[in-house]
């Protein structure tokens, strides 16, 4: 089972990837402060995945109180925060009580930023089973809901005290929730990490056929590279590059997302189409080829991944992306590439660029 490290001082913590994790009520009973978990999952991973997670817990003696949400991007709301609070204070959780997410990134930022806020914040645990959680949303501390106006809009970041990534929960995955994880996992290969980008133009047919030791490594090494850059930059303050480069195709994307609205295009898709704009737009500036674009639009089909983005109209995308987090003092701050393997943020990308590269991109 490997286990990597996210180093941040007092706060670092274990994120475990492997098969049959979710026997290992052992690895979890060190870390709780007392033997009382609250788990939050939803209602389509709660009936593959709870009771074997609830059986294993509790024969280590801990006790449980149960809060299963309702599924999708849609609920990642006010309302559904309010269930999870609902449920803890009904069950009379203190603030010794360790939340748990069980399931996707979804429940994973709602029950972060439960666990942020609840009684001013209790330890919180990650165990998710989706491929996007596993290699994106359960690390470093990014937790909350969004606002009809912009997706993840109000939050807080609150670092877990352990990640519990068992594999074998992919096995009932979606094939389209596995290509929207997959979107993720490319985005490491195109900011950071070259040789990973090329593995996986080598490996995509084995990653979509689900081979374990393939699925195992994409998994670790993105990690790894999360890992690496939430320990350098955790709250996102670095003035250039920095966490912000996690956000590659999201600005793009999150303006589909919120476009279309939540839950139509799977955050995982919107990024996908988003990192093609990025892309185009670097293009654009001169920075990368047209062979270097085909390349990130190749790789992006090969995981069955859409590369043309939602027909909002540019005027809308403008609109939609202003709302960013990366708008500073009015200042819209991208993540493009400098070439195939490096990021960076960029402020001055002018406008009719950033408009072409967005009407080059969509049907
Ligand atoms: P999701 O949580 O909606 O899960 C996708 C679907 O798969 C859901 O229907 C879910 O119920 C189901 N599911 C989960 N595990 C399953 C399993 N093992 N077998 C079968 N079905 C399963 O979506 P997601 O792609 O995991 O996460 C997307 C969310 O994560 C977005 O809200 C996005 O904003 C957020 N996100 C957060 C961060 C962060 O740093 N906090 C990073 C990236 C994305
Ligand atoms: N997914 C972006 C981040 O964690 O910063």
């Amino acid at each position: 089972m490997p286990t990597l490290n996210v180093a941040l001082g007092e706060r670092q913590y274990p994120i475990h990837i492997g098969s049959g994790l979710l026997g290992r009520a052992d690895l979890v009973a060190a870390e709780l402060p007392t033997p009382r978990v609250a788990i939050v999952s939803n209602e389509v991973v709660a009936p593959l995945y709870l009771a074997r997670w609830t059986g294993a817990l509790q024969a280590a003696g801990i006790r449980i109180t149960e809060v299963v949400l309702p599924d999708g991007e849609s609920s990642k709301n006010w309302e559904t925060l309010n269930r999870i609070f609902d449920a803890l204070l009904a069950d009379r959780c203190d603030r010794a009580t360790t939340l748990m997410a069980l399931g996707g990134g979804v429940v994973g930022d709602l029950a972060g930023f439960a666990a942020a806020t609840y009684q001013r914040g209790i330890p919180f645990i990650q165990v998710p089973t989706t491929l996007l959680a596993q290699v994106d949303s359960s690390v470093g501390g990014k937790t909350g809901i969004n606002h009809p106006r912009g997706k993840n809009m109000i939050g807080a970041f609150w670092q877990p005290r352990m990640v519990l990534a068992d594999t074998d929960t992919l096995n009932t995955l979606p094939d389209r929730e596995l290509s929207a994880g997959m979107a993720e996992v490319i985005k490491y290969g195109l900011i950071r990490d070259l040789p990973f980008l090329e593995w996986l133009e080598d490996n995509m047919g084995r990653l979509m056929a689900r081979d374990p030791e393939a699925l195992s490594f994409a998994i670790e090494r993105s990690c790894a590279n999360k890992a690496e850059v939430v320990a350098g930059d955790e709250r996102e303050t670095a003035k250039e590059g920095g966490r912000a480069l996690l956000n590659l195709g999201h600005t793009f994307g999150h303006a589909i997302e919120t476009g279309v609205g939540y839950g139509e295009w799977l955050h995982g898709e919107a990024v996908a189409a988003g990192t093609v704009m990025a892309a185009e737009l670097s293009r654009r500036l001169g920075w990368l080829a047209k062979s270097d674009v085909d390349r990130v639009r190749d790789l992006l089909a090969r995981a069955a991944l859409p590369v043309i983005g939602a027909p909002l109209g540019a005027a809308r995308y403008l609109d939609l992306m202003g709302h960013d987090k990366k708008v500073v003092a009015g200042r819209l701050r991208l993540v493009l590439l400098k070439r195939l393997g490096e990021a960076c943020t960029y402020a001055d990308a002018p406008p009719d660029a950033v408009r072409a590269a967005i009407e080059g991109c969509c049907a």
